[in-house]
């Protein structure tokens, strides 16, 4: 047996909560945005994330890319817990998480050139000289399929394949460990997003970083998963490796998720599982499972008592009913 590297991240428990005014004359209530989320990350892992619009996809990003400062939980990176961490460390951690986000259109700033846009990062975080720093961005230029001469142009030269190549190239360029793309591939064109998912893939297999990818797409994940978190009102109520989760998915949810995507619909064949109504608002869940209103399983149990995370069949699933 061969020994198992150490985990690069794991967040405990990890939670955002934020208050927020619901009008003139009613109370603040709180938005619990991210509510206990915990995993691993390891060593040229992906660990996609995935659940509707408002499930807590963004805020997650925030946390781990320590932007925001979580409610409650921790985040340790190679066994570092981050809360600890004085400013001087805290920028060396940040260095290790980069982020890519959804719009490569609102990310780049127009104003500068590629090159300065690659440079700065460099510049501020490193010692390399200037030749040293242009060697290195036009090597990643390369890896990201651009060449020499993009480098003197500006943002709005590009298309936004293109430009999604030079933000990856950004958030790569200081080698970081750990890389989260929040939505990487949703702005693009259909015909282009394979593209730019294989480019992922290749730096993954060259640099040698792990990726926390937040996809709503399924198809997107089982194109770039190890690991899969499905998440639904700032919970994960499903997790484990790709494999066992789209051979066999086993939460309600995940299952509806797969029979809405056409393509991975044979992959549930069982039965076909429809969610109906909107996710509740996350200032004000049900109680028991926040899945109950909408789940063609439910029973009574659901409405009272809130589901754990146990692990059944090789992966973690937050459900009464399976
Ligand atoms: N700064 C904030 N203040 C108050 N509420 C917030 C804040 N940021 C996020 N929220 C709320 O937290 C919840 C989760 O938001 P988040 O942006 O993380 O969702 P998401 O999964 O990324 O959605 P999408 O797929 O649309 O990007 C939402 O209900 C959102 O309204
Ligand atoms: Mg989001």
């Amino acid at each position: 047996m061969h020994e198992i590297a150490p985990p690069l991240l794991q967040a405990e428990n990890l939670s955002r909560h934020y208050r927020v005014g619901q009008g003139l004359f009613r109370p603040k209530a709180t938005v619990k945005a991210l509510d206990g989320v915990s995993f691993t990350l390891r060593p040229r892992q992906t660990l996609a994330v995935v659940g509707e619009s408002g499930c807590g996809k963004s805020t997650l990003a925030r946390q781990l890319t320590l932007i925001e400062p979580p409610s409650a939980g921790s985040l340790r990176f190679g066994g570092e817990d981050a809360a600890s961490a004085d400013k001087v460390r805290l920028k060396t951690l940040r260095q290790q998480v980069q982020m890519v986000f959804q719009n490569p259109f609102a990310s780049l700033n127009p104003r500068k050139t590629v090159q300065a846009t690659l440079d700065e990062p460099l510049l501020i975080n490193t010692g390399l000289s200037r030749t040293e720093r242009l060697e290195r961005i036009e090597a990643l230029l390369a890896q990201v399929g651009l060449r020499s001469e993009h480098l003197r142009r500006y943002p709005h030269m590009f298309s936004g394949g293109q430009r999604q190549r030079i933000a990856i190239a950004r958030a790569m360029i200081l080698q970081p460990g750990i890389v989260i793309a929040d939505e990487p591939v949703s702005a693009l064109d259909v015909s282009i997003q394979a593209q730019i998912l294989n480019l992922f893939m290749d730096l993954q297999d060259s640099m040698g970083c792990a990726y926390v990818f937040i996809s709503h797409n399924l198809s997107v994940v089982e194109h770039v998963a190890d690991e899969v978190m499905v998440m639904y009102l700032g919970r994960a109520v499903e997790m484990g490796p790709k494999a066992q989760l789209f051979a066999r998915p086993l939460h309600p949810y995940t299952r509806a998720l797969m029979s809405a995507t056409p393509a991975l619909r044979k992959a549930d064949r069982r039965e076909r599982i429809k969610i109906h109504g909107e996710l509740p608002s996350p200032l004000n869940p049900p109680p028991g499972c926040a899945f109950h209103k909408r789940c063609p399983l439910a029973e009574a149990r659901c409405s009272v008592e809130a589901p754990q995370l146990r692990e059944l069949d090789g992966r973690l699933v937050a459900c009464h009913r399976v």
